[in-house]
């Protein structure tokens, strides 16, 4: 496709919401409660706000530095702008991080629908904390209904991205994402009035510093990148539609901080509801689905709540499933020049053999595992706490080394016409902050030295 005819997100709200679309998702709503818990919640909670403001927002400036400045998909992006053999190979490591990351988190989007199925069926209200842990683990390790959601899932995903990138992605993501906040915030005060809100909001807010090791610092870092949509390329391809006028730092501010507020009040609705129902913080991915319908089931019209919680939830999920589809199928059309169908439809076929493995790894083939992983926790983690870091280190050094600085600051500052305050520091940060940081943080948690 020539740069110059790529189509471009028509408002500007429409482009800030196809990023915060893919930013915020599952990311927020499950990953963030359910690492916070096993990490120690407020200890975590710090060490994750200082990795976003540090290292998530510069990364995701660079990102969309970047994208803007190459106009192309995110493989293609680093070539165009250096030569250097080495360097143009890394958007290969994004384009397949966005493959694995499809594979266990069409999974995850799939467990949304089976809730609204549930919310609608009436079996989500009425239980103890006890049967809706044991329903969860019945659904979740079953053989064929997960499966069933997630290929769903993975069709309405795909659906939407053969639609085209302005119609579908902006017009699902602008009516959404203010519908799920306005949510979260009313689930917020229902459930600060709970009983254990005082011990849930000192275990998410009150940092326990002897907590704090190796892998509370690994965590928080991968879940700043994961929940930002980093180190993948998703914003180098959403940048290479935006228009030249987008003031890219300001963008880049308000998606993080879009992005961390949902996570907050994803934490301030599950923890004090965690302590009033009994519920282990520290039980890992089935959190939320475990908290989450005893809180509905203490509501007044609970199956109503339910419903849409998981209604928003479910299409919050597809905007970040779109992000890291159309990072794969921009990759696959432009390299291989093929349609934008077809490549949609080699990227879901790949994406539904992973999904189809990752979910029945929690069942059935839960004995295959990969030091001490079956597929599904290693997907999570080899992305997140691997993948990620390493796209973002390289990333930045991409964009802070090899790059002509006077090129980076041009179109950081869209050619001098926008004043920002920060480029010189954003400049160092690139250079120096991010990968020194993102190296002790791996060779910390190597073991190598202890912090
Ligand atoms: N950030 C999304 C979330 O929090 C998930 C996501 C979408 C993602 N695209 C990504 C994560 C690219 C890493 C890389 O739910």
């Amino acid at each position: 496709m020539n740069s110059d005819s790529r189509t471009t997100f028509k408002s500007k709200i429409g482009i800030i919401m196809a990023a915060v679309g893919s930013a915020v998702g599952l990311g927020n709503i499950w990953r963030f409660p359910y690492e916070a818990g096993q990490n120690g919640g407020g200890a975590f909670l710090l060490i994750y706000l200082l990795c976003v403001l540090v290292m998530g927002i510069p990364t995701l400036l660079a990102e969309m530095t970047l994208g803007r400045m190459a106009k192309t998909n995110s493989v293609e992006a680093f070539r165009r702008v250096s030569k250097h053999p080495v360097f143009s190979r890394i958007g290969y490591l994004g384009v397949l991080s966005c493959l694995l990351i499809l594979g266990f988190y069409t999974v995850v989007a799939g467990w949304t629908f089976q809730y609204m199925w549930e919310s609608v069926s009436g079996d989500i209200v009425g239980g103890t904390t006890e049967q809706f842990a044991q329903s969860f683990v019945d659904f979740s390790t079953s053989p064929f209904q997960p499966l069933f959601w997630t290929l769903l899932m993975l069709v309405f995903t795909h659906l939407i991205i053969i639609g085209g990138v302005q119609k579908g992605i902006e017009r699902a993501s602008k009516l959404m994402m203010p519908l799920l906040f306005v949510l979260l915030v009313v689930l917020c005060v229902n459930s600060l009035m709970l009983d254990g809100a005082r011990e849930g909001l000192l275990f998410l807010f009150k940092p326990d510093f002897s907590a704090i090791d190796s892998g509370v610092v690994l965590s928080a870092m991968g879940q700043a990148f994961f929940s930002l949509s980093l180190g993948a390329g998703v914003m180098i391809t959403y940048a290479s539609y935006f228009e030249k006028e987008v003031n890219m730092p300001r963008t880049a501010t308000t998606v993080a901080l879009l992005d961390t507020s949902v996570a907050l009040l994803a934490g301030i609705v599950i923890f004090p509801a965690v302590f009033t129902f009994g519920i282990q913080p520290t039980q890992g991915p089935n959190l939320v689905f475990v908290t989450l319908p005893n809180i509905f089931a203490q509501l007044p019209w609970g199956s109503v709540w339910s419903f849409i919680f998981f209604l928003l939830l479910a299409l919050a999920s597809i905007t970040s499933l779109i992000s890291l589809h159309q990072v794969v199928t921009a990759y696959v059309e432009e390299e291989f020049r093929v349609s934008n169908r077809k490549a949609a439809l080699i990227v879901t076929c790949a994406a539904g053999v992973l999904t189809v493995f990752a979910s029945l790894s929690l069942g059935v083939l839960n004995d295959l595992r990969v030091g001490g992983m079956c597929l599904f926790d290693l997907l999570d983690f080899v992305t997140a706490k691997i993948m990620m870091p390493v796209g973002s280190l390289l990333l930045c050094v991409f964009m802070g080394w090899r790059l002509e600085k006077s090129a980076l600051l041009n179109e950081l500052t869209n050619y001098g016409t926008l004043r920002w305050r920060w480029a010189k520091v954003f400049v160092v940060v690139l250079k120096y902050v991010v990968p020194i940081l993102v190296t002790l943080i791996f060779v910390n948690e190597l073991g190598v030295f202890k912090f």
